[in-house]
């Protein structure tokens, strides 16, 4: 299939792996980029610049296929090194970065004077304009359905995304909620050029995390995810467990009272535990509503060929129907 994104960034199918911490390794990125959509690293899962370069290199033994790296801005207090991270992308000859979080404007002349092509993901319009003002050359639109961070908007992406073709010059893809050929599908009629997922890739045989997390996904329903960290005004939607439960339960006890000190035990240091250790009960941990529709363990070869005949099969036989 062959639409701006597939352009953009020179793949084979309009499939991005979003960042994922702990998740996000060379092994997942080379496997995503290999079945022919874009594979991604995690920059900041790594520890240090060093770590980030040899996980680069790793994933260049791994694929001969263009991947990119996630660089998501943290509040200002908790700020990683993130010149000397860029400088690790652009030494390892990476020209793809996602970012997201806060705005990368303060970072845009680094990436873009080493000629990489910036996708920003965002949750609303209103910062899909700014990455587009700043010089991201597209955007990651992620709507409420999201696993990680929707932001504080509530938009699902049915109006999401065409609002964003209504607004946006640059390409962009559809983020948050999706894992099969329907919604790609669907995306594309809205507006996108191509989709981001995120929950969805944990689920197959590459992604390097331990078993319980993909039989979790596997056996969860699209009612088991909770959004949490509101009154922290840092919304999150995880999936639901026994910390989850006492994060809620602290949340309507406290109101906006509540301060990061009161469950920085649930979600501080939780993603090794869980990724690696396979603990499902440390803490609190992204996941998607696309839950749901995550059946089976797939290698991301089939679930990338799978998502793409079904595609296929919709626009070639069922809307000819239609028409
Ligand atoms: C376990 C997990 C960890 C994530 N970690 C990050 C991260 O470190 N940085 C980031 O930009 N997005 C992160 N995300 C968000 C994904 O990149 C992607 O935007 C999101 O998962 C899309 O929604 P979906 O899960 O419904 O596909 C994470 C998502 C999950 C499920």
């Amino acid at each position: 299939m062959k639409t701006k994104i597939t352009e953009l960034f020179n793949i084979e199918h309009p499939i991005i792996q979003g960042g994922m911490h702990y998740v996000g390794f060379a092994e997942l990125a080379a496997a995503v980029s290999n079945a022919g959509g874009l594979g991604i690293i995690t920059g900041l899962t790594q520890k240090t610049p060093e770590d980030l370069a040899n996980e680069i290199a790793r994933c260049k033994d791994m694929t001969d296929k263009p991947f990119g790296v996630n660089l998501t801005f943290l509040p200002g207090f908790m700020a990683p090194p993130y010149p000397e991270y860029i400088k690790a992308i652009v030494d390892g000859g990476v020209k793809i970065v996602e970012t997201a979080g806060r705005s990368p404007e303060a970072y845009m002349p680094a990436l873009k004077d080493a000629g990489i092509t910036v996708i920003h993901k965002c949750t609303s319009v209103r910062h899909s304009l700014k990455a587009e003002k700043i010089g991201c050359d597209a955007v990651s639109v992620d709507g409420f359905e999201c696993g990680g961070h929707p932001g504080e908007d509530d938009i699902p992406n049915m109006i999401l995304l065409p609002r964003a073709a209504e607004e946006l010059s640059i390409p962009f893809v559809a983020s948050g909620g999706i894992g099969n050929g329907k919604q790609l599908v669907a995306a594309l009629a809205l507006g996108a050029d191509g989709i981001n997922m995120g929950t969805r890739f944990i689920a197959t045989k590459e992604a390097p995390v331990h078993q319980n997390v993909k039989d979790a996904l596997v056996k969860a329903s699209e009612l088991d995810t909770r959004l949490i960290m509101r009154p922290l005004r840092n919304t999150e939607r995880v999936l639901l467990n026994e910390p989850v439960q006492r994060i809620m339960d602290m949340e309507s006890g406290k109101g906006d009272a509540m301060t990061i000190e009161d469950i920085k035990e649930l979600v501080a240091g939780v993603y090794p535990k869980v990724m690696i250790d396979g603990e499902m009960e440390a803490g609190a941990w992204s996941c998607g509503m696309v839950a749901g529709l995550i059946h089976d363990i797939p290698s991301c070869q089939q679930l990338v060929d799978n998502i793409m005949n079904e595609a296929s099969e919709i626009i070639n036989n069922r809307f000819k129907a239609f028409a």
